[in-house]
Formats: C-alpha cells, structure tokens, sequence
C-alpha cells in the first residue's frame, strides 16, 4: 500500500518551511502542500483564542485540500491551539519534539526564546519540566525576530544587535543549552551562535519533528512510494521576500499559489 496524499505543513509565515526542509530530507517520497499564512502574520503577539481560530481555518484548508496529515510547524500554533483543534488527521506540533532534545542535550540550564505567545503559555517550561522536574528554564520572548527574519534581514547588524540585547540575560545566566522556539529563529541561527558562542547548544525542533512524522506515517501505513512533484507552496498574501527567502531554505525552485482560505480557490500571486 502506499498513500501519494500530501503532507499539509503551515506556519504563520517562511518559518516553518524550515520545518518542511527537513521533512523533504527525511522523507524524500513524500510530497508536501504548505500553507504560510502572511495575511495574518504575526501569530506570535495574538491571543489564545485568535490563534486557535486561525489554526483550525489552516488545518480545515489543508484538509480540503486533501492532505494525509498535518504537521503545526508553528510553536505559536502548536503551544496554543493544539489542545482546541478539531481535526480526524494525524497532527504533529513542534513543542513537544524540541522539549525532548532539549533534554537529551542540556546539563541542566535550557533558555527558550519564542514569541511573545508561546512564553506566555509556558507550554515549554511545561514540556521541559515534565521530562526532568530540576531543569532550570529561563525563558525570553523576542517579538522582533520574526518580522526580521520576513523581510529577509538574516546577517544584518540590526539583528545581530537586537540578538545580544535579548540574550544577554540568557547568557549572564549561564545556559548550556538553548531552544530556538520558533520555527523562524533556526534562519537566525548563524547570527544567534555568534553571540553566544560555541558552547552553548542550539535547539531546532525540525529535525525532531521529522523523525516523529516518519515513525508516525510508517505507524498507519500512510507512508508514500514515489513522491508526485506536486509540491507547493501556498500563502493568503504575496509576501515581498517569501519566494526568495523559500528558494533559499528548500534549496530548490518553489511554486507560489496566493489562495483565499475561505474560498479555498487560488491563482498566481
Ligand atoms: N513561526 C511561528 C512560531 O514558530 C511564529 C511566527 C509568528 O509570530 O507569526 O512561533
């Protein structure tokens, strides 16, 4: 048997194509149909009950689209709506996968960086504590990353001088390890290993979560022979540096589609 559907992968923006990156090198059989959704980025700053909503119109657009699973490259997403969700398709979020090689990783002090959102859940602290109770967690939102990282600015010294006023404190702590909980910061990740040095680990979720997506598609026997060339990539508005930034994390051509999430039609941004 073998299932050719999709895999539906969203994030609020570029973010998560981080995610779907390693997905395509773990899982080169498998196509996927990604969804950013720019129209109402940032997810990071909203609440609780506007992130479910817009979660659950991702997931049901995906659906219609007939994906096989969906996988929340989103923490944002994955902190705040996840437990709201109504869906009969496997989902996998990105918390839980980067808590536990978080763990695996520290010798006892994490720092977590995320959006403003998903610090104030403290679905991290949470994941973290709930795999070792003595770990010490030091949390930091910083709000302006995902808008650098949209317009592109990914070795810029305004971001690099934004990077050191955030995790000054961080460091001043002396964390060993550190989750980079949100699925846009990996693009970031030269600019952030530059401040705190090389022995501090950096945690990125994606390849976690790929792993988890494999065993899980194998589980159910929704696993793929032959990828489709279908692959493409959709968003609710055109972006100004989404298919340059997107070329660059898939290290491919993509295929833009600006589609509207309540019609789920689409045409050529
Ligand atoms: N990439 C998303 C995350 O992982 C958030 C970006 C946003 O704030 O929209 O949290």
């Amino acid at each position: 048997v073998s299932d050719r559907r999709p895999i539906g992968v969203f994030d609020s923006g570029v973010g998560g194509l981080t995610v779907a990156a390693a997905l395509e090198r773990r899982l080169p059989a498998e196509s996927i149909l990604y969804l950013g959704d720019t129209a109402r980025l940032p997810y990071g700053t909203k609440s609780e009950q506007t992130v479910a909503r817009y979660t659950q119109t991702n997931v049901d657009f995906l659906a219609g689209r007939g994906v096989k699973a969906v996988v929340v490259a989103c923490n944002t997403a994955s902190a705040l709506a996840l437990p709201h969700l109504a869906t009969a398709l496997p989902v996998w979020g990105v918390i839980e996968p980067g808590a536990e090689r978080a763990v695996e990783l520290s010798a006892g002090r994490v720092g977590v960086i995320a959006t403003e959102s998903t610090v104030r859940s403290e679905a991290y602290a949470q994941a973290l504590r709930r795999r070792r109770a003595d770990l010490e967690v030091l949390s930091r939102a910083c709000p302006l990353l995902v808008p650098l990282v949209e317009e592109g600015w990914l070795d810029d010294p305004v971001t690099s001088a934004v990077l050191v006023r955030y995790l000054a404190p961080l460091l001043a702590a002396g964390i060993d390890t550190l989750v980079l909980g949100c699925t846009h910061y990996p693009l970031l990740a030269p600019a952030i290993r530059a401040v705190t040095g090389p022995d501090v680990r950096l945690v990125d979720s994606a390849e976690a979560v790929a792993a988890e997506v494999a065993a899980g598609l194998a589980e159910r026997g929704l696993e793929s022979d032959r990828h489709t060339g279908a692959d493409h990539i959709c968003v609710t508005d055109a972006a100004a540096h989404f298919e340059r930034l997107a070329r660059t994390i898939l290290e491919r051509p993509v295929r833009l589609e600006l589609v509207d999430l309540h019609t789920a039609g689409g045409q050529e941004p």
